[in-house]
């Protein structure tokens, strides 16, 4: 489905459009081009992220039960690059099996993969930081995997708070980051920091 033109003209994103879901990397799109992942716990706000950078909050079904994405979504924007809603990892009601399964196909993907730019992986600041996050995101590091951190529903806490929160979190996180490696603020409610990380991706892609 095509979205409407965002509402300032730089960058310009003409298209997002929601191309297929697979279960294996095998299902993947024929067509290779630059690639930017969205990763995180169940119920991060992946989905609702692609919603807020298209500006169309129909392109990716988002859903307040966790483990409303249980497929690999591929949209495709701007005819020239693909975002990658993943299933949020940690999602108990899923079985062992399928969990493994994720677990085996994700790291297949990010590690085979010639076309991915960055992995956008999420973190909710209105929870403590917690050690599944900061674990994977070691693993990235270790693997070399370009990462950017994302911190989302910053709305969730009161403007008092956010600066404590960011605090806790940029410590937390300074035991596995990589010098240089960023840290994204967002909120699909305040609509906040969605300039940022188009900033980021056109970068990555110029
Ligand atoms: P899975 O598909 O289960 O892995 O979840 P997801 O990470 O894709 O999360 P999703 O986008 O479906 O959002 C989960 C819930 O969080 C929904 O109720 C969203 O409305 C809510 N949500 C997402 N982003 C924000 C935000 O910035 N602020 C607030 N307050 N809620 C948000
Ligand atoms: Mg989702």
């Amino acid at each position: 489905m095509l979205c409407s033109p965002s509402d300032y003209n730089w960058p310009n994103i003409s298209s997002c459009q929601f191309l297929k879901s697979s279960s294996s990397l095998f299902d993947f799109p024929k067509l290779k081009l630059p690639e930017f992942a969205f990763l995180g716990r169940s119920n991060v706000g992946k989905s609702s992220l692609i919603n807020f950078l298209c500006q169309d909050s129909s392109v990716a079904k988002v859903s307040s039960k966790p483990g409303s994405t249980n497929l690999i979504n591929h949209y495709l924007i701007n005819q020239s690059f693909y975002f990658i809603d993943f299933p949020g990892y940690g999602f108990a009601v899923r079985s062992k099996t399928s969990r493994s399964r994720w677990g085996e196909t994700i790291e297949k993907f990010l590690l085979t993969s010639s076309n991915l730019r960055l992995v956008f992986l999420l973190l909710d600041i209105s929870i403590p930081p917690q050690s599944v996050d900061l674990n994977f995101l070691h693993w990235l590091n270790v693997k070399q995997v370009p990462t950017a951190v994302v911190l989302t529903k910053l709305d969730k806490l009161k403007k008092t708070q956010q600066q404590k929160q960011i605090e806790l979190f940029a410590q937390a996180l300074s035991q596995v980051m990589e010098p240089g490696q960023k840290i994204f603020q967002v909120s699909v409610i305040y609509k906040l920091g969605r300039e940022s990380l188009w900033q980021e991706i056109f970068r990555l892609l110029a």
